[in-house]
């Protein structure tokens, strides 16, 4: 069944309060659940009552205390009918059981390694109790959890404590929490078990004791110091920031280590796949400590966006997820390097959203129909939703965004709110009209803008032509132009040429707004020949077609006040060289190299120094899975990774000395620390030494085998194992096989180990990951695992695209198998099938055919069926 926004209408019935009485026990956990109902005065008056189950059968109903008549309910697959209830407020008491050892979908109740956890969103508590299983119903929950104490010692839930003791007997115990504030199923959550924690007090600004903890399984107590710290300086941020208060009098952090997704904010229990949490030196690289601030970051904040102010309906994903990818990008970036951040968070963009955008499974931020939800928590609603909330920013300026913000806060409070709700907010708060912008919300795809410059030296007037596009996508053949905020300057030799225009398209700040199919602005009193820097700080999530010629971005890098536009210049010079030879044309790849090669011996001798983060990104090309997107289509992919390392070859031997000594200057000194500035110096130093590996192997393979022995952190253990992966020979061998020996015990690291050689991009990549899958510490029940190994595979652009298919063929098996136990591990698995359109004819008929044979199996979920339809529809 397709669900669509247009067909949304408010509950027949509200549930105010929500009693449950769960007695956790592995195979035979008793729940209880105590539901308030009233009639909804914005729904139909006598409507049947419909509450959603999955996988439930009830051991007894009550209505009002008294049995319900079996001839008064109907059950489904789907849940629990009440055809005539009363048409006035009662109450419901339904008893099931549930079995949360056998739960491997990981939705509802489940057990990770012996410890009772939830996962409600989206629709998971339905396989919990039966309820209005929907976000705009919203109650007061109190929730008492029994359990052995040797099982479970060990109680957690949403809001506050209220009550806890042993009970007669003293081998059970049982915990009371209460949750003041009204909230959707889809936040409730249980944790039971053993488990260690470290914890801290806190007083929010307006004066509130909070008690923090994270809780971990037991001996890890070591590992959840980061996260605890993140937490507090994500909760000061908000603060500040945006003026955000906690509001509960504990705020737990719970992680497991088998779980769906990244994380979820549950009401003051968030719970987090412990790969998100666990951190030290030896098991954590500085990606982990940046990705584990910017989860709890991300979890944190919902609790304004999210839970505070939860979403209509599932239609409504982005408000919340949009938003708050946007709040904790921010605190990244003024935790760390805004501009590095940014330019991290672009390559994601790209990487990710626009493959999506550009593929099968394209739609739009806000979509209007869906099978099954779960496929829509993607890099569309996510990453792009940011993308349009910092458009928004942009133009209606800070202080009206800021304005916008308090007013979304204070307005829809204890709301379930639209995105119409939200921009309603930032039109009053700015007096801009945002009917246009809104637009962004709906349409699919990544628009390409065309820009062309001309300079007038007698008049002294330069010239802008900007113009706009947008592919079809599934189900939107005619695209209509959206609003394109252009953060721009004009560069001249010395830097930055002041801007004046008398075009009502130029913007405070140096923004031309595209908002037609085409533009052009005239910018008067330009003193020379300027280079235009366009979409500076990436001001909008859109392809640039700029005709710049190599030297006019050779000068935007060493001139331009922007730093993203200092990278995205050298990045642009080595796509196009790579975009040509991909397509067979090699004749401009070695000039290229020398160009580049000479624009970074320059910067690293010069100012590269001064902040190493972003000389790292500088020195790293665009993927070889990013040329393929720009040639977007009849791509070859063995060509393009070709192209790839002969450019990476060709610049590593040019730069050999620069690059060897470049090292030696950045060793570190003392103890570890995953501080920016340390990490920005690590990040560099390997950056060079994959530049190596490639352009001279022998010392490549030298330095990393020293590098892994002298490494006091895994961040430089990694590096030297990634840099070995590039170099075929026994040397390689022995270091997998020591590394794996090295951290047999500690499965998260392992999971980078399985990913490390998934990615190797050669013919025996596959026999190898086959093998690897016998590896004891595999399993394709741990979704961390999966995504190691079989997600690593499928991100290898040659290998998983291997001319004979057999890289399909393994991963759509894989798919099949997994989708018996984890429908949703597997269609996020299916879903690597989503650029396959772009190969070349033989590849493309071999995906093809590996995705109807996953498409034709019986029995399949909804979440692997709906991929599977669409990615060939
Ligand atoms: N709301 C969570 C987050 O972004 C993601 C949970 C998604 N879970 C799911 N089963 N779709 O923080
Ligand atoms: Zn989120």
């Amino acid at each position: 069944p397709l669900i669509r926004l247009e067909d949304y209408r408010p509950s027949d019935w509200l549930i105010d309060t929500v009693d449950l009485d769960i007695v956790l026990d592995p195979t035979r956990t008793k729940v209880r659940s105590q539901l308030q109902l009233r009639p909804n005065p914005a729904g139909h008056a006598g409507a049947p009552l419909v509450l959603d189950g999955d996988e439930l059968t009830p051991d007894s109903i009550l209505l009002d205390e008294v049995p319900l008549d079996p001839s008064l309910y109907s059950l489904s697959p789907q849940g629990l009918t009440i055809q005539a209830p009363p048409a006035r407020a009662f109450s419901l008491r339904i008893e099931t059981t549930l079995d949360p050892g056998a739960n491997t979908k990981l939705m509802g109740l489940y057990r990770s390694s012996g410890v009772y956890c939830t996962q409600c969103e989206a629709d998971g508590f339905r396989r919990i109790t039966y309820f209005l299983d929907r976000p705009d119903v919203m109650s007061v929950y109190t929730v008492r959890l029994e359990a052995r104490k040797a099982e479970a010692p060990v109680l957690l839930s949403n809001g506050n404590l209220v009550a806890a003791a042993e009970l007669p007997g003293g081998e059970r115990h049982f915990a009371v929490w209460h949750d003041p504030h009204p909230k959707p199923a889809y936040l409730f959550a249980l944790v039971g078990g053993r488990l260690d924690h470290v914890r801290q007090d806190y007083v929010t600004a307006d004066g509130r004791k909070v008690e923090l903890a994270v809780y971990v399984e037991p001996g890890k107590a070591g590992r959840a110091g980061w996260a605890l710290d993140s937490l507090v300086r994500c909760m000061r941020w908000d603060e500040r920031v945006f003026g955000r208060n906690y509001d509960l009098d504990v705020f737990n952090v719970v992680a497991v280590s088998d779980f769906n997704m990244g994380a979820m904010e549950n009401k003051g229990l968030n719970i987090f796949n412990d790969k998100y949490v666990l951190a030290d030196p030896l098991t954590a690289s500085d990606g982990d400590y940046a990705s584990i601030e910017a989860i709890i970051a991300h979890e944190y904040f919902h609790n304004w966006t999210g839970n505070r102010i939860t979403c209509r309906d599932w239609f409504q994903l982005c408000l919340k997820e949009g938003l708050t990818v946007f709040r904790d990008q921010e605190f990244s970036s003024d935790e760390r390097s805004r501009p590095v951040k940014r330019i991290a968070d672009v390559r994601t963009l790209r990487s990710t959203q626009f493959s999506e955008d550009a593929g099968p499974l394209a739609h739009p931020v806000r979509p209007r129909a869906y099978k099954e939800i779960n496929n829509f928590y993607t890099p569309t609603v996510y990453e792009k939703g940011a993308e349009l909330i910092r458009m928004l920013k942009v133009l209606i300026g800070e202080d009206a965004f800021a304005r916008g913000m308090d007013l979304y806060f204070e307005r829809c409070d204890g709301t379930a709110a639209t995105i119409e709700e939200f921009l309603d907010c930032f039109v009053e708060a700015s007096g801009q009209d945002l009917a246009h912008f809104a637009g962004w919300y709906e349409q699919a795809g990544t628009p390409t803008v065309v820009a062309s410059g001309k300079y007038d030296a007698k008049a002294k007037s330069y010239t802008l032509q900007l113009a706009q596009s947008t592919p079809a996508t599934p189900g939107q053949p005619e695209k209509k132009p959206v609003v394109i905020p252009v953060a721009l300057g004009l560069v001249g030799k010395d830097g930055d040429l002041p801007l004046s225009s008398l075009s009502p398209a130029l913007k405070a700040g140096g923004v031309v707004v595209l908002d037609q199919p085409s533009l052009s602005v005239t910018f008067t009193d330009v003193p020379e020949a300027p280079a235009p820097s366009l979409l500076r700080g990436f001001s909008a999530p859109v392809r640039l077609e700029l005709d710049l010629a190599d030297d006019e971005l050779l000068r935007l890098f060493s001139a331009d006040s922007d730093s993203f536009n200092r990278w995205q210049a050298l990045q642009t010079v080595a796509t196009r060289a790579l975009v040509r030879a991909g397509k067979g044309d090699q004749s401009t790849l070695d000039g290229t190299a020398t160009a580049l090669a000479e624009a970074f011996s320059g910067f690293l001798a010069g100012p590269a120094l001064a902040d190493p983060a972003f000389a790292a990104q500088v020195l790293r090309l665009p993927a070889p899975a990013d040329i393929a997107r720009e040639i977007g289509r009849d791509v070859d992919p063995d060509a393009v990774h070709g192209a790839h390392r002969r450019l990476s070859a060709a610049i590593g031997t040019a730069l050999a000395g620069h690059l060897a000594s470049l090292r030696d200057s950045l060793v570190e000194r003392g103890p570890y620390s995953p501080a920016a500035a340390p990490a920005g110096r690590r990040a560099l130093r390997n950056e060079a030494l994959g530049l190596i590996a490639l352009g001279a192997p022998a010392e490549g393979a030298r330095l990393s085998l020293a590098q892994f022995g002298e490494a006091d952190n895994l961040t430089d253990r990694l590096a030297a194992l990634a840099a070995m992966t590039l170099i075929p020979g026994a040397e390689r061998e022995e270091l997998i096989n020591r590394f794996g020996e090295l951290y047999a015990r500690e499965p998260l690291v392992l999971d980078k180990w399985l990913m490390a050689q998934a990615l190797i991009a050669e013919d025996g990549t596959l026999t190898r990951v086959k093998g690897l899958m016998n590896h004891p510490a595999f399993s394709l029940g741990n979704p961390n695992r999966v995504r190691g190994l079989i997600g690593g595979f499928a991100a290898n652009l040659t290998q998983f695209n291997r001319a004979d298919g057999e890289g399909y063929a393994f991963v759509a098996d894989i798919v099949i198998a997994l989708d018996r136990t984890n429908p949703q591990v597997a269609s996020r698995l299916l879903g690597s099938f989503k650029s396959w359109r772009m190969l070349e004819a033989g590849r493309r008929a071999k995906a093809e055919a590996a995705l109807r044979i996953v498409g034709a199996t019986p029995n399949l979920s909804r979440d692997v069926s709906d991929i599977a339809a669409r990615s060939l529809g």
